[in-house]
Order: C-alpha cells, then sequence, then structure tokens
C-alpha cells in the first residue's frame, strides 16, 4: 500500500464524513428555526447533499457491497437503506414543490431530517461494521470512484460555486 492510500479516507469514512457535513446542516436548521431566521438556503444546500449522497450510495456503494457480499443480512440491510433513500427523494421533492410557504417547507425538512438521522444511525451502527468485514470489497477503489462521481454530479448541477460558500 502507497503512502497516498494509506492517508486518503475509504469508502465508509467518506460517506461518514458525509453524514457529519449533513448532520451539520440539520443542525444550522434547527438552530435558525428556533430562532426564526431564515431557513431557505441550509435548507437547499442540505436537499442537494442529500441528492449527491443518495446518487453515490444507491449508483456505486450499496451497487458494490451486493455484489462482493453473498449475504442475506446484507441484502435485506440494502433492500431497507433504499427503500429509506426512496422515501427521502419523496419528501425532498414535495418539499421543492411546496413554493413560498416557509411553514410548509421546515415542516417537510424537519421530517427529512429525522428519516435521515434514522438511516444514518442504522447505516453506521448495522451495515458499514458488516460492510467492513467484507475483504473481498476495495474500499479505497470505491472511494476513488465515489469522489469522481461526487466532482461529476457536483459540476452537473452547477452547485460547486454555492457549495464553497456553505459547506
Ligand atoms: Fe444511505
Amino acid at each position: 500500500m502507497t503512502d497516498k492510500a494509506r492517508t486518503a479516507l475509504d469508502a465508509l469514512e467518506l460517506l461518514m464524513q458525509d453524514h457529519r457535513e449533513i448532520e451539520s446542516l440539520f443542525s444550522e436548521f434547527h438552530h435558525l428555526q428556533g430562532r426564526r431566521g431564515e431557513t431557505g438556503p441550509v435548507t437547499v444546500t442540505a436537499c442537494a447533499e442529500l441528492k449527491i449522497h443518495d446518487t453515490l450510495e444507491t449508483e456505486i456503494f450499496y451497487p458494490a457491497v451486493s455484489d462482493a457480499a453473498d449475504d442475506a443480512a446484507i441484502e435485506s440491510l440494502l433492500d431497507e437503506a433504499e427503500r429509506e433513500h426512496d422515501t427521502v427523494l419523496e419528501l425532498i421533492e414535495k418539499l421543492e414543490h411546496t413554493g413560498a410557504d416557509h411553514k410548509q417547507r421546515d415542516a417537510y425538512f424537519a421530517i427529512i431530517a429525522e428519516h435521515v438521522k434514522q438511516h444514518v444511525l442504522a447505516e453506521e451502527t448495522e451495515l458499514f461494521p458488516m460492510v467492513r468485514k467484507l475483504k473481498q470489497l476495495d474500499l479505497d477503489a470505491l472511494a476513488a470512484a465515489m469522489k469522481e462521481r461526487k466532482a461529476r454530479l457536483i459540476s452537473d448541477m452547477g452547485y460547486a460555486e454555492a457549495r464553497e460558500e456553505t459547506v
């Protein structure tokens, strides 16, 4: 293993880093909401981050784990995870079609935050420890693929500049 490979984050560490960033956006939202502040920008940023994270997991991470694991318990956790992702995406779509009704947007966002927190907890306490044991899965190669996909998604979304300021 090269020095570079040893210091770079592997796929699980990268996903957990994303989880922490999203959680800090949730905290910011709750803080602004409590102070009757403007929650619009933080919800827009968080929804964009969640969509990117969803794509990385459902296009790259979950299929790679499924291929490497011949394990019914892992498959069932992956099915559950994909259902949770669908639920969150549907809620994001509803939020985005709410228009100018801030109260309703905030209500949807609070539900999204609760779903995501539960999902992150399940991933980090159940799925990820099982994935960590899959010796045939190259978590460094997976991290490289996810980083590349993430960079492309950010530029496709025209989101790079806004992201610099808020994340
Ligand atoms: Fe997930």
